[in-house]
């Protein structure tokens, strides 16, 4: 007889603080034999710290290691195709166990569905196996809440933006938001300064680093080293106040 196949849980384990994730995730993490994480070399990941005091001994923990960071490739290397390959070869080890009957929890930092790697396994696993994701408080919100920043009021919009994006388009794009959360920054924050900057914004933009986590850093935006200003890190532009 067939065993049964486990079943796939991505889990947002919130933005730094473990008070942070929810009951739910809690629980389905509790009862996970398997935790599988992703993580940069030589680092631990930001989800394995956030669950740590949550987990038993007798769970097993999956690392994924990403083959490659932000460091400059060999010309015979591809980016995407690398990056592809380590999400088919971690589908593939996440599979393993959930074909022998143990149920895995995928844990992500903030939400599993806002800019989380889980979704490249979950696009990978959700048809095949019994799936159940657990939305998580992400940085955006956790940022605002260490920053006593009010996001929105009334009709207000709030765009989310990547500080990838090129100087032109990031400004265009701003220009137009009642108020917006600037993401992934690390060496784009020099560049996200400027816009801000330019924009006549920087007045009323904040700026934290590793937001809710144990070595939070509020800094203010004119005042951070952009040599210094590290990934895991958000520029918040709140909406105009409104008083009611
Ligand atoms: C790959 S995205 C992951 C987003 C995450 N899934 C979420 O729900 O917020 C990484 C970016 O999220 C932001 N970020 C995540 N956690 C953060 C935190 N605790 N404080 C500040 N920014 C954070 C940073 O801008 C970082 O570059």
């Amino acid at each position: 007889m067939m065993s049964k196949r486990g079943r796939l849980f991505g889990l947002g384990v919130g933005p730094g603080d473990p008070e942070l994730m929810t009951v739910k995730a809690v629980r389905l993490l509790g009862q996970s034999p398997v935790v599988a994480y992703l993580a940069a070399k030589g680092k631990r990941g930001n989800a394995l710290t956030i669950v740590e005091a949550y987990l038993k001994p007798e769970q097993q923990t999956l690392p994924l290691i990403y083959p490659v960071t932000t460091e400059k490739l060999p010309d015979h290397l591809d980016y995407e195709t690398l990056v592809s390959d380590f999400y088919d070869q971690s589908a593939a080890e996440v599979a393993t166990h959930l074909d022998a009957g143990r149920d895995v929890a995928v844990i992500c930092e903030g939400d599993p569905f806002f800019y989380g790697s889980f979704m490249y396994i979950h696009d990978r696993l959700a048809q095949r196996y019994e799936t159940q994701v657990v939305p998580g408080v992400c940085s955006v919100l956790g940022a605002a809440s260490v920053l006593g920043a009010p996001l929105v009021y009334r009709n207000q919009s709030l765009g989310i933006l990547s500080g990838v994006l090129p100087e032109d388009e990031l400004k265009r794009r701003l220009v137009d938001m009642d108020a917006a959360a600037i993401m992934k920054l690390g060496t784009n924050f020099a560049k996200v300064r400027r816009v801000v900057t330019e924009l006549g914004l920087a007045d009323r933009a904040l700026y934290v680093e590793r937001a809710t986590m144990g070595n939070q850093k509020i800094v203010p935006l004119l005042e951070v080293d952009p040599k210094s200003a590290p990934y895991f890190s958000i520029v918040l532009v709140p909406g105009k106040k409104w008083q009611s």
